[in-house]
């Protein structure tokens, strides 16, 4: 019994001086390697946070969105990265090169897989937090933003110099610009405007070889991947340059609630008549949520709207098309854009925009995110059946999110994104849980993919389309970058359907060493990689 308790504590001191001994190696070598280019000393201590560093622990923490990878098991980083300089940036991907551990960028942390910061390879995060400036140019209607600003910011910073200006990202204020973009972004402009990547016109990366490239020098193959190909395959986005959309005065939303054991089901089964074809002023999303009320298990459909117009012309549109919303004036708020942004966020009306600037969320919980597309109306009974299944599972949801307009008339090649025209709407599967551990995990997620399974006869097929910035490890993985393409398609043709050849080439030529890696990046071509190098 001593013996074994003896062997026990020197395993775990083994163990505990195997790890710190390599991050200590990783940390000793980067320091180095970090000198030799040139970065000086004291800046070197300001960026590289070890595990002993006592404040490793928060940086990591506080741009972790998902609780999932909050826990003691969650593999760490050898060291964090924190640049403030365009030279740090090149160091830090010249020796991840170097010594062949991967890299992992991290901007917002809104990834829903947690891996912008979570490996199961000895890994670095390269953490963007500090790049974080924007500048509005409302003569021209652009502005350059960099990867680590937050959408809330964005729009903050637009609506302190023009109330007749905005931008087509997303809802949530508190991800990052990094991420989004490279996998497209999308929010309630979606179809006036059309997808966040529609409305960007230059960039700034450091590609695989540590070099700051833009939109002229890295020419437009590689201009088009950075657009929807997903962040972490093609280098580090140091900034976007965008253009701005314009937004009426005052625009109107709403929020009405309907339930499974009313008339819910006709309502959802009216908008997939005329979600795809309505005025593209309108933008509708609806909550599926099943809930307990009146002591009854039903399923509660939340429709809200956003309309670049007035409560009037609205109501025109709606009782004409849309008579099973119930929409009335009185439900109808009409405010400015930013308010509308605000509302969205689920802030209440006294809320200044000023909170926009806040880079934490409200709260963090464990989740998980699927996607879906759909194509043509799911049937009244088919409905019917969807709702009872939600209310067997337990705690999944559903968001709809309307499609058509703008999106219908740009081609599936002209960005990496490829879900255009066609499609009446997206599903996004959500589950939230705030029990800890390993079993919570398991019931959640389980519960999510018999959802997502039962859906299957109602949602596209061959290839099953998935959205990329809501990340899912389900739908295939490349064994963290290390296997390639045959894996890589499985996902690949989800994400980007007909695009992902074009990636792959654009892949193999820009990143041939294939650098930037991660579960679920761009592999490099099979065989003749090599030889479409540049
Ligand atoms: C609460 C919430 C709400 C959301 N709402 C929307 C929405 O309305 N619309 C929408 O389209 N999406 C939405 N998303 C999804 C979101 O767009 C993606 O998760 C996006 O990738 C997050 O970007 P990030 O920088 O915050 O994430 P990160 O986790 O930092 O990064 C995501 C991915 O991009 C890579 N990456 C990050 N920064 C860089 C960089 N500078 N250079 C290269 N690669 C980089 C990472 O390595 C990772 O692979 C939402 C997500 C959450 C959690
Ligand atoms: C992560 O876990 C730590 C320690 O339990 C906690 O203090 C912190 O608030 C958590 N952060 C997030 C984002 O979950
Ligand atoms: C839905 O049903 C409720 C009663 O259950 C009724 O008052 C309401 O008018 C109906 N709404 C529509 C849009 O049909
Ligand atoms: C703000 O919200 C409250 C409560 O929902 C509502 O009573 C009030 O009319 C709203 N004010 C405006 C200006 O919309």
């Amino acid at each position: 019994m001593k013996n074994f308790i003896i062997l026990l504590l020197l395993f775990n001191f083994l163990t505990v001086f195997h790890f710190s001994s390599a991050a200590d190696s990783v940390y000793d070598s980067f320091v180095k390697c970090f000198s030799e280019n040139k970065i000086p000393d004291s800046q070197i201590s300001k960026i590289v946070y070890t595990p002993n560093s006592p404040s490793f622990t928060n940086v990591l923490e506080s741009y972790i969105r998902n609780r999932r990878f909050n826990v003691s098991t969650t593999p760490k980083p050898s060291i964090i990265v924190t640049p403030t300089a365009e030279i740090h940036v090149s160091a830090a991907v010249l020796c991840a090169k170097k010594f062949g551990v991967q890299l992992k960028i991290r901007s917002g942390g809104h990834d829903y897989e947690g891996i912008s910061y979570v490996s199961d390879s000895t890994f670095i995060v390269l953490d963007m937090f500090n790049f974080r400036s924007i500048n509005v140019d409302l003569e021209e209607e652009t502005a350059w933003v960099q990867s680590g600003a937050l959408l809330g910011e964005l729009y903050y910073r637009i609506w302190e110099k023009s109330r007749v200006h905005g931008f087509p990202a997303g809802i949530c204020p508190t991800v990052g610009v990094g991420g989004h973009i490279s996998g497209a972004g999308y929010g309630n402009l979606l179809r006036k405007y059309g997808l966040t990547v529609d409305h960007v016109i230059d960039a700034k990366i450091v590609d695989s070889n540590g070099v700051v490239l833009d939109r002229k020098s890295m020419g437009e193959d590689l201009f088009w991947a950075i657009r929807g190909g997903g962040g972490g395959s093609f280098g580090v986005i140091l900034a976007y340059k965008i253009k701005l959309v314009p937004v009426p005065p005052s625009v109107t939303i709403f929020r009405l609630e309907n339930f499974f054991d009313r008339n819910a089901t006709e309502s959802v089964f009216q908008y997939q008549q005329i979600v795809d074809k309505m005025d593209d002023d309108l933008f509708i999303r609806v909550l599926l949520q099943p809930i307990t009320r009146n002591r009854q298990r039903t399923v509660r459909a939340t429709f809200i709207g956003l309309f670049l117009g007035d409560s009037s012309r609205l109501l025109k549109i709606t009782d004409s098309i849309f008579p099973k919303l119930g929409l009335q004036k009185t439900d109808c708020h009409e405010m400015p854009w930013i308010n509308s942004v605000l509302f969205w966020a689920n802030y209440d009306n006294t809320t200044s925009p000023s909170v926009l600037l806040s880079r934490t969320p409200d709260s963090v919980n464990f989740l998980k995110r699927k996607s879906d597309y759909v194509k043509s109306p799911i049937s009244i009974s088919n409905l019917q059946s969807i709702f009872r299944k939600m209310i067997q599972i337990g705690k999944v949801g559903m968001v709809f999110n309307s499609y058509g307009g703008r999106m219908s008339e740009i081609s599936e090649s002209e960005t990496p994104f490829p879900h255009r025209a066609g499609n009446l709407f997206k599903i996004q599967y959500s589950v939230n849980w705030n029990e800890e551990g390993e079993e919570a995990d398991k019931n959640y997620i389980n519960q999510i993919r018999e959802l997502y399974s039962f859906m299957a006869p109602f949602v596209s097929k061959n290839p099953r389309e998935a959205y990329l910035n809501y990340r899912d490890l389900d739908i295939g993985t490349t064994d963290n970058g290390k296997k390639s393409y045959s894996q890589g398609k499985v996902y690949g043709v989800k994400y980007f359907k007909g695009n992902f050849d074009r990636l792959v080439k654009i892949k193999s030529a820009v990143d041939p060493d294939n650098v930037f890696r991660n579960e679920q990046s761009i592999p490099v071509m099979p065989f003749r990689g090599r030889k479409t190098r540049k």
